[in-house]
């Protein structure tokens, strides 16, 4: 199956009141299937609603946007809700991990939703996968920020996505941890998964060979880091 992602003249405007918010413009990029891509740029740039218009949580106002030779923009409901279950692992900067629900049932349920067969010892084995597994009874409230949002990397990676998409999944951690989540992050290059990963953080950017920069909702620059790739363990911020 190919996998890359292509934007044709993407646009998406918000009704706010009698005014239009324009949070993307006329965006046209293309990403290869198992690049890792940075998208940088301040906050209002348009980062979040370019990874929903790729997860298709949102339509886009104008323009196309093919996930291999397959058109998400113009199509129904349902197969969008089935392209997001098959294609897509989302992590979120605020975690979005059920508070009723054990490490492992979080992993489990998107298992579950997404019709694995050996769910629970997939779950186990996504949670090892990211460190945690000696706490997958433990609920989010007694799990650190840095281990819930292993919890949500592993949710991500239980499917075996092609698709990795993370919304400034470092934000709530400190240092330390961050640097481990986004370690994670770039090792899935070696299962040959494609990672969209937006920061407003310009050194974390430089852990990609391409950076996209945003603003106002328009592509200002995009190439490998301006400062230069460095590897994980020599990043500071
Ligand atoms: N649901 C929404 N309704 C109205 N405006 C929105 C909505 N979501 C985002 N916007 C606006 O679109 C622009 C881009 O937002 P966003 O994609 O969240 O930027 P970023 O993630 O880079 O901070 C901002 O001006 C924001 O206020
Ligand atoms: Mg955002």
């Amino acid at each position: 199956m190919n996998y890359d992602i292509k934007l044709q003249n993407v646009s998406k405007y918000y009704a706010m009141g009698n005014s239009k918010v324009k949070a993307l413009e006329n965006l046209s990029l293309e990403i290869d299937h198992g690049e890792i891509v940075v998208f940088l740029g301040p906050s209002g740039s348009g980062k979040t609603t370019l990874l929903n218009l790729v997860g298709a949580l949102e339509n886009a106002t104008n323009g196309m946007i093919t996930i291999g030779n397959k058109e998400i923009t113009q199509i129904k409901r349902q197969k969008q809700f089935t392209y997001r279950r098959e294609t897509i692992g989302f992590i979120f900067q605020t975690f979005n991990l059920f508070p009723t629900l054990s490490a492992l049932e979080n992993v489990q349920y998107v298992a579950d939703l997404a019709k694995l067969k050996r769910s629970k010892q997939k779950a186990i084995e996504a949670l090892q996968i990211v460190g945690l597994g000696e706490r997958i009874r433990h609920f989010p409230h007694q799990l650190s920020g840095g281990e819930q949002q292993r919890v949500a990397i592993a949710r991500a990676l239980v499917k075996d996505a092609p698709i990795i998409l993370a919304d400034e999944p470092t934000g709530e951690l400190d240092f330390k941890t961050g640097r481990q989540i986004l370690s994670l992050l770039v090792e899935q290059k070696q299962t040959k998964k494609t990672v969209l990963l937006v920061t407003h953080n310009r050194e974390i950017s430089r852990l990609a060979h391409r950076v996209i920069e945003l603003q106002s909702g328009q592509i200002v620059a995009d190439g490998p880091p301006k400062d230069g790739t460095v590897s994980i363990d020599n990043l500071e911020w």
